[in-house]
C-alpha cells in the first residue's frame, strides 16, 4: 500500500515534541505550588533571567568551571532535539523562571540521556532544599523512560550532596561520604574540611 506524504509527515514527529502530560502544577514540600512546562526556543533569555536568581555557588555546582549559560546552537538541540527536553519552573505560570532541569540525549549513546539542574536560591527566590530538585528528577527520569533511554547519566560536584542524594533517591549508585559531606556543609565546616571540592564525579543510573 502507497503511504501518503502527510502519513509520513505524522508517523515521522517525535512523541516527545507532541507530549504535553508533564506541563502541569505540582506541589512542593512546604505546600507551594510550582507550574512547570516544556521550553521552546523562545525561552532563551529566560535562562539568562533564571541565572540571576542563583548564586555564584549554584551557577558553578551546575556548569563546573564553564560560564554559565548555553550557546543559541545548544539551546536550539536541547529544545529541539527529539529525544531531549528542558523543563522550566515558574510560580505562576509567568515568565518569572525558578528552576530548570535538561535531559539531552547523546549522540554517541543513543540508550543513555544526561540530566542536569539549576534551581534558584536567592532571595526572594530561594527554592532549594524544599524538594523541588527530587519531584524535577522524578519528572526528568519519566521523560527519559518514555523516550527509550535504558540508564541517566549525572556529572556532579562529589560534594554537592543533595544532587548526590537525588541520585541515590532515583535508583543510582549509593556513595558512602555523601552523609559525611552532608553533614560537613551542615555544620558548615566544608569549606575547611581538607576535601578537593572541584572534583566532579560521573553517575549512571539504570531506568
Ligand atoms: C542540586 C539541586 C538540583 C537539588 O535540588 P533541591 O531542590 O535543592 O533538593 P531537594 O530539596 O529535592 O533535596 C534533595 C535531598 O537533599 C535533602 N536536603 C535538602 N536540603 C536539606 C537540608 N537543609 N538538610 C538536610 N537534608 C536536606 C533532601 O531531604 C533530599 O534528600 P532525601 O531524598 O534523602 O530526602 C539544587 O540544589 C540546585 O539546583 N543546586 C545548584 C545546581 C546544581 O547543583 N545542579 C546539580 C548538578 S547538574
Amino acid at each position: 500500500m502507497k503511504t501518503s506524504h502527510a502519513e509520513l509527515e505524522i508517523s515521522s514527529v517525535p512523541p516527545l515534541l507532541t507530549d504535553t502530560g508533564h506541563d502541569a502544577p505540582f506541589v512542593l514540600d512546604d505546600g507551594t505550588v510550582a507550574c512547570t512546562r516544556t521550553a521552546v526556543v523562545e525561552d532563551y533569555p529566560l535562562v539568562d533571567d533564571l541565572h540571576t536568581r542563583c548564586s555564584t555557588a549554584s551557577l558553578a555546582r551546575r556548569y563546573g568551571a564553564r560560564r554559565p549559560g548555553f550557546s543559541v546552537a545548544e539551546w536550539q538541540r536541547m529544545v529541539n532535539s527529539p529525544r531531549s527536553r528542558v523543563l522550566l519552573v515558574t510560580p505562576d505560570q509567568s515568565d518569572h523562571v525558578v528552576a530548570m532541569a535538561s535531559m539531552v540525549e547523546r549522540s554517541n549513546a543513543p540508550e543513555m540521556c544526561d540530566m542536569a539542574m539549576l534551581i534558584a536560591d536567592r532571595p526572594p527566590d530561594a527554592y532549594q532544599s524544599r524538594g523541588l530538585g527530587t519531584r524535577l528528577a522524578d519528572l526528568v527520569a519519566d521523560l527519559a523512560r518514555e523516550a527509550g533511554f535504558k540508564f541517566l547519566a549525572v556529572t556532579s560536584l562529589w560534594t554537592n550532596w543533595r544532587m548526590l542524594l537525588i541520585v541515590e533517591h532515583l535508583g543510582g549508585p549509593v556513595l558512602p561520604q555523601t552523609s559525611y559531606v552532608r553533614n560537613m556543609a551542615l555544620l558548615g565546616l566544608l569549606p575547611n574540611a581538607g576535601l578537593d571540592v572541584a572534583d566532579e564525579i560521573d553517575l549512571r543510573i539504570a531506568l
